[in-house]
């Protein structure tokens, strides 16, 4: 502020100095310097060829616009005059518009330089004398609008526009309608000369439109007229439209200015606020000798209409009485209307504190055989009887909204009875209090289309009765009733051809728990208004046949319960049978889910509008029927993601998308796809795409655009993502292999050999059957088991077999572990005989075991034999000998009977494991 203040001092005059640097800017915002601070307008507008140079402060007319120009909007700014000079570089200007501004004069050059003229407006300035060579060039110009200045014409100032169609010399203090005294502005359609002084119009005022033939429209609003010298009106006897408004004349002289309208071909006369407060039975007698077809009476205070006021307008098709202050209407008041089509009584008839309701007599309309339209909004009424309306023939349109009318709280059959005679298409009773509609009450109105009962207490389970009669009706609007109508599966079977239902805001909220449907009769409707209900109970057969259902609104309700998969007895897909919906209005209902079967089958819809819920994780496919989606609305729900999954078949075609204020995710799993997307769709179906779509997370990117996210940064993931898992998968897999090899590098190997013998069938068992073995087994066993080999093995030894054992077989000289290798070289088999004690021998364990596996391994020999004294857990073997049962042949694998007959069968199984070949392959 401090700066901006020393900026403007510098700039401006010493007088600013002590008004607030706001009133400051805001003077330079209007003024004629430039400020940035400000998005106001600083040049001319040039667009279709015309140039808006308006409220620039200009003193005279820029030089610099384009020569082509056709327009010129000059107005709001301080010209002084219009010198021809300055529009020589716009010689096609055919509009030029120089209202508002301080023109003291009009230059006669002016339309030497623009010939082609045909608009000059110089309203709102001060030019005082106008004489015809002012304008004598202006032979082109059509409309001239002088309205506001202080004009005194001088001589015949309009004499040479005789192309002119419309003038406008309203506000100038003219002291007489008279603008020449020869015949001139042949072309003349439209004469304004309201808001001027005069207060006589003489007989040949008007001669100088004595060869206008085309006038329409001559506007004398505010034109105090007291004195009407007979003949007045005789030069301009065509004149169709007579706009009187505001001139305050009195009744008398409305009298008489009617009587010289006699024999003129008017058509609409305006007497808008002449404080015309009655009517008498003379008022109009002059009229009689027209064709008047629309007379306006509004705001006039009007209290009391003489009967047989209107009785000289039997060609009156157009009565405007509204906003008057009509107390009582009798069989006589419309009395000769006999061509009226259109009533307009809005706030004719009304109550106020001082007064008291205004009465309808029986048979106040039956003059008005031709009336079609009949408006009586806002007005008060004692009361509708059996014959108020009686005689209207021709009605098809009665309003009564907004007006208080005691009959109308509870209708019977007998309040509307009176229209039973007329072909009524349209009844209004919107805001009449109704309170309750008994049975019949409508059965009068054979022919009724439309009813509208919306903003009434309704307050009544509908049992169907009500609308009985209604054959012809297509349309019941019945919102805004408080919530308090009740259905029954009935309440519409009486209006079968019904198209249009609107319950908005007027049921209960288990007014639809009903089955069947109270819908279900109307198979031809095709638009739904069920929003704004609080409903909390329907069934699954709320629409179900309505195949010709096209628009269903439901939002502000209470459905999430019933779309929820927790829901007792699973979703329920209410929408089931809508097949032909184009509109699907559901924001508002707290949702938090969509079952995936919801929307199935909905290929016709264009509209579906979910705004104001709390979606998030939405199902794949939910929407994939939805074909012809144009319009999606989201907004303000909790998507995070917006995937393919879910959106692509239902974006594939729209033309709005309005999903802002969600809490959008912008990681490349959730936004990357739907970035893309917006990129590359119209802005201009994406309202609020750069301020409205933010991101929530990451952290990164909250609170920015989601059109920041940076896209690219995904692409650089794709490799680098395949990197990291490849390379973290080598470290796996080394770190695994190094401790296998470490701590299981034998087994692996073992397992390894094994495989891949088994598999190729590779082995060298023929070169090694061959080799000469000293031994047939080689037997490990623990100290304490040497008298079971002493007795059970050594006894084998018959000649055939022999066996290595270490303590018997050692060779003598050499060392007891390279005594060992050899012997288990030399050895066919191995032969374990596995007790506890054996696994906890260390040396037996570290040495021969190893050793012996070692050999195994080595020479891919399936040669190890175990004879398990004892029950010996698999897990305690491979802890001690690194052997599993499952690592060798099930022949190889012995048990020490406990029953001594099983011996011999011990000792033939045993010899066939010895003697089994080493080959691995079965
Ligand atoms: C006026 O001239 C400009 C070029 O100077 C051209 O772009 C524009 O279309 C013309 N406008 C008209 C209404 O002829
Ligand atoms: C006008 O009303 C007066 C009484 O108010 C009556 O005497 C006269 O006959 C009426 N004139 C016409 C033309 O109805
Ligand atoms: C009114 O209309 C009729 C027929 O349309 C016509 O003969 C008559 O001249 C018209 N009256 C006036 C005053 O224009
Ligand atoms: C409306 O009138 C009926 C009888 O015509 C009556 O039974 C009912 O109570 C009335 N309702 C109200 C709200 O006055
Ligand atoms: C109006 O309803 C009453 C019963 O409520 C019935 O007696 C009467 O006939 C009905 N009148 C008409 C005109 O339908
Ligand atoms: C529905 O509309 C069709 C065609 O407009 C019409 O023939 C039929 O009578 C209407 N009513 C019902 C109940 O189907
Ligand atoms: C959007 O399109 C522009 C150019 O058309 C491109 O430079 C930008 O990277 C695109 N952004 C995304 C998110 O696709």
């Amino acid at each position: 502020m401090q700066r901006q203040n020393l900026v403007f001092e510098t700039m401006c005059a010493p007088r600013y100095f002590i008004l607030p640097a706001v009133i400051i800017i805001c003077y330079f915002m209007t003024g004629p310097h430039n400020c940035v601070v400000c998005q106001k307008k600083t040049a001319c507008n040039v667009q279709y060829g015309r140039a808006d140079c308006s409220h620039l402060s200009l003193s005279a007319v820029p030089p610099d616009l384009p020569r082509n120009i056709t327009g010129l909007d000059m107005s709001h700014n301080r010209l002084k005059g219009i010198p021809p000079v300055s529009l020589a570089p716009y010689p096609g200007l055919l509009h030029l518009d120089a209202s508002y501004n301080s023109i003291t004069k009009l230059d006669e050059g002016l339309c030497q330089t623009l010939p082609l003229l045909q608009t000059l407006n110089v309203g709102h300035n001060e030019v005082h004398l106008l004489k015809k060579e002012d304008v004598s060039h202006c032979t082109s110009l059509k409309q001239f609008i002088m309205a506001s200045n202080r004009l005194k014409l001088q001589g015949e100032p309009f004499s040479a526009l005789q192309n002119l169609e419309c003038l406008d010399i309203s506000i100038n203090k003219l002291k007489t309608a008279k603008l020449g005294s020869q015949p001139q502005l042949q072309s003349l359609v439209n004469l304004n000369l309201a808001f001027n002084d005069f207060t006589t119009l003489k007989k040949d005022d008007f001669s100088f439109l004595d060869h206008s033939p085309f006038l329409q429209v001559l506007n004398l609003s505010s034109v105090s007229l007291k004195t009407l010298e007979p003949g007045c009106f005789k030069p301009i006897s065509g004149l169709r439209t007579l706009i009187m408004d505001r001139s305050n004349m009195g009744t008398s002289v409305i009298s008489k200015l009617c009587s010289e309208l006699s024999g003129t071909a008017i058509d609409i006369l305006s007497l808008r606020k002449m404080n015309l407060v009655t009517l008498t039975n003379a008022t109009f007698t002059g009229l009689q000798k027209t064709n008047l077809t629309s007379l306006d009476l509004s705001y006039n205070g009007m209290g009391k209409i003489e009967e047989g006021s209107f009785q000289w307008l039997p060609r009156l098709q157009t009565l405007i009485l509204a906003h008057n202050n009509i107390k009582h209407l009798t069989k006589d008041t419309l009395q000769g209307l006999k061509s009226l089509k259109k009533l307009q009584l809005t706030e004719a008839l009304v109550k106020s504190h001082t007064s008291s309701t205004p009465i309808i007599d029986d048979f106040s309309f039956q003059p008005l055989s031709a009336l079609e339209s009949l408006i009586l909004q806002r007005t008060a009424v004692r009361e509708l009887t059996e014959h108020t309306f009686t005689g209207l023939t021709s009605l098809k349109e009665l309003d009564l909204s907004w007006s208080s009318y005691t009959s109308l709280r509870n209708i019977t059959n007998k309040t509307l009875v009176s229209l039973a005679g007329s072909p009524l298409r349209k009844l209004d009773l919107t805001g009449t209090a109704i309170i309750q509609i008994n049975p019949g009450s409508f059965s009068s109105l054979r022919n009724l289309s439309i009813l509208l009962l919306d903003f009434n207490f309704i307050k009544q389970t509908l049992t169907g009765k009500e609308f009985e009669g209604l054959d012809q009706i297509q349309e019941i609007h019945m919102s805004n009733n408080h919530q308090s109508v009740s259905l029954s599966s009935l309440s519409f079977v009486n209006v079968p051809n019904l198209k249009v239902l609107i319950l908005g805001k007027s049921l209960k909220a288990t007014a639809l728990n009903l089955d069947p449907s109270p819908f279900s009769p109307l198979s031809n409707l095709t638009f739904l208004d069920l929003s704004n209900n609080n409903i909390a109970q329907i069934r699954e057969s709320m629409v179900k046949g309505l195949r010709n259902l096209k628009v269903l609104k439901l939002q502000h309700n209470n459905l999430a319960r019933f779309w929820k998969s927790a829901n007792l007895g699973g979703p329920v897909l209410f929408l089931k049978g809508a097949q032909s919906l184009t509109t699907l209005q559901m924001d508002s209902n707290g949702l938090d889910e969509i079952p995936a079967e919801a929307l199935r089958g909905l290929s016709n819809l264009r509209e579906l509008s979910l705004a104001n819920n709390l979606l998030n994780n939405l199902k794949d496919s939910i929407f994939d029927d939805l074909i012809s989606l144009r319009v999606l609305r989201l907004q303000k729900n909790l998507i995070t993601a917006v995937r393919p999954e879910v959106f692509k078949t239902p974006m594939s075609n729209l033309s709005l998308l309005v999903m802002d204020k969600n809490p959008f995710d912008c990681t490349c799993e959730s936004i990357l796809w739907f970035v893309t997307w917006l990129n590359n769709t119209n802005m201009s179906s994406l309202p609020g795409i750069r301020e409205q779509y933010m991101c929530n997370t990451p952290l990164a990117y909250f609170d920015h655009s989601v059109m920041d996210f940076d896209a690219l940064s995904c692409k650089d993931m794709t490799p680098f993502q395949a990197l990291y898992i490849l390379s973290s998968t080598a470290v796996m897999m080394l770190t695994v292999t190094a401790l296998l090899v470490r701590f299981h590098g034998w087994r692996v190997q073992f397992y390894w050999n094994i495989l891949i013998n088994r598999t190729l069938g590779f082995s060298d068992s023929t070169v090694e059957e061959g080799r000469e073995f000293k031994y047939d087994a080689y037997v490990i066993h623990a100290e304490e088991d040497s008298s079971w080999v002493e007795r059970r093995m050594v006894p084998l030894e018959n000649g055939k077999w022999k066996f290595c054992l270490e303590d018997r077989d050692s060779v003598p000289g050499m060392s007891q572990l390279e005594s060992i290798v050899d012997n288990i070289r030399k050895s066919r088999k191995i032969l374990f005989v596995v007790t506890e004690t054996l696994l906890n021998d260390p040396w037996c364990r570290r040495f021969k075991a190893y050793h012996a596996l070692h050999q195994v391994i080595e020479a891919s020999r399936d040669s190890v034999v175990l004879v398990f004294l004892q029950d010996v857990h698999d897990y305690k073997l491979s802890r001690s000998l690194f052997l599993r049962r499952g690592m060798l042949r099930p022949c190889c694998i012995l048990d020490w009977p406990v029953h001594k007959e099983r011996v011999p069968a011990f000792h033939q199984r045993l010899l066939i494991a010895l003697g089994m070949t080493n080959r691995l392959q079965e």
